[in-house]
């Protein structure tokens, strides 16, 4: 059976006999306000913008003059009561947000979508507050996920006629229908970035205090008779704890960026030694000599947070690595120009399909290819770019399948806007 919030109305919208030019330019203007409506839910990444979008989208695309989204409490409450139509001034005259009686109420109990030509005649409704300002037409519609019933959709004042019809009730479901997919995206977006923020936060302790205790174990093995393989393995446990604590600083910085941008540690700095420190890095992880560098004679001084260059840098060559045949060379080089220096990270792999090129910078994307390679989060180039911005500069990315990948970063030689601590 077709499902109600996307089946069409049985009833001819205009009207029984209504002409099909009324109905086709109605349907016209609805259908483009409504895939603006669809792209901008899509796109709401809190659930507090969500909620906002809705109330003021549904006005515009229902022709209404307010519009109102309610969240309910697990008790059937109303918990929270956005508003769009009503100006700061209106909404502190009306005074305590609904409590979900009347008609508001009876969307509610029966979970279903509920019209209503004239409030204040209608027999289920309790009536205004002092100081409401008067409204008239009524159309309220649950916002359900499954069988959980997260709000209720309600907007008043027909602005293009006398009541809210079957078209405008298809139209406020399918919308309350996207809301709800944007609500449930923005509760697990809230979610993950909490639990990432923990995880990290509570990862960091941990593994501060094994650095500390591998670090006096080294100090007194040195010069007491320890076999040099002990010594060989206290070096490998703290190089690996080093690892585990720029990990940790990643995700950090991850769980920093949901909350605002990354800021940064300035201090003078020589890039060929950020470059240099950065393939020592992945030399020693990925055990590999495969990385070939090209860095200028001269140094590069700027004034950049090293420790987080450094991290860009190791994710762009361990990227390269990665994703390209264990028997290739991957290339790092550095140029310099009078306001700017560039690093390029150069690959032969497979390359990345021109559809992915795109969206592999946001969080969590991982390319369509790199299902057969190491299991990855998908946050590494999103943490190049955020760190790279946080500095003023610029990321590229130029890749042909078949032949390679390079992707590079540029920044300035001298700091211009950008987040300082
Ligand atoms: N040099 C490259 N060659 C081919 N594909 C690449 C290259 N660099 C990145 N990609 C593609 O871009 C995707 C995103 O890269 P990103 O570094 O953000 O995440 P990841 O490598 O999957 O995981 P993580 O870096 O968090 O361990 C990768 O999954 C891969 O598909
Ligand atoms: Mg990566």
């Amino acid at each position: 059976m077709p499902s109600p919030a996307t089946d069409p109305p049985r009833q001819s919208p205009g009207g029984v006999g209504a002409p099909n030019t009324g109905f086709d330019s109605r349907a016209h203007a609805l259908i483009g306000s409504f895939s603006q409506a669809v792209k901008i839910l899509n796109t709401s990444t809190s659930l507090a913008s969500v909620l906002e979008d809705l109330a003021r989208i549904s006005r515009s695309v229902l022709n209404a003059r307010y519009g109102a989204v309610a969240v309910m409490d697990t008790d059937g409450e109303i918990a929270q009561f956005v508003t769009a139509g009503l100006d700061d001034a209106e909404i502190a005259a009306i005074g305590d947000p609904p409590r979900g009686r009347g008609l508001l109420g009876a969307v509610i109990i029966s979970g279903r979508p509920l019209r209503s030509a004239d409030i204040a005649s209608d027999p289920r409704a309790a009536g205004f507050p002092d100081n409401h300002p008067p409204m008239t037409s009524f159309l309220g519609v649950p916002i359900r996920s499954g069988r959980r019933t997260l709000g209720n959709l309600y907007v008043t004042d027909k602005t293009t006629g006398d009541e809210f019809d079957d078209v405008d009730e298809w139209v406020a479901t399918v919308l309350a229908d996207h809301a709800a997919l944007a609500v449930e995206r923005a509760e697990l977006s809230a979610a993950r970035d909490a639990f990432l923020s923990v995880a990290a936060h509570e990862l960091r302790t941990p593994v501060g205090a094994l650095r500390l205790a591998v670090e006096s174990a080294r100090e007194q093995a040195a010069g007491h008779g320890t076999p040099p393989a002990v010594r060989e393995l206290l070096r490998e446990l703290e190089q690996g704890i080093d690892e585990l604590s720029l990990e940790v600083e990643d995700l950090l910085d991850v769980s920093r960026l949901t909350r605002g941008a990354l800021p940064v540690q300035r201090s003078t700095v020589d890039l060929r030694e950020v470059c240099q420190a950065a393939v020592d890095r992945v030399r020693w992880t990925f055990e590999t000599d495969r990385v070939v560098t090209d860095l200028p004679s001269a140094p590069i001084r700027g004034r950049w947070d090293r420790r987080r260059l450094e991290r860009a840098v190791a994710n762009l060559l361990e990227n390269a690595l990665q994703y390209s045949p264990m028997d290739m060379p991957v290339w790092i080089g550095v140029t310099v120009s009078r306001t700017q220096a560039t690093i390029e990270v150069r690959d032969q792999g497979a390359g990345i399909d021109p559809t992915d090129q795109e969206r592999i910078w946001q969080p969590f994307a991982r390319g369509t290819q790199s299902h057969g390679a190491r299991r990855g989060a998908g946050l590494g180039l999103y943490i190049v770019r955020e760190i790279v911005s946080a500095h003023g500069g610029r990321v590229a990315l130029t890749s042909q399948p078949l032949v390679g990948t390079t992707v590079s970063i540029t920044l300035p030689l001298r700091p211009q806007d950008s987040n300082e601590d």
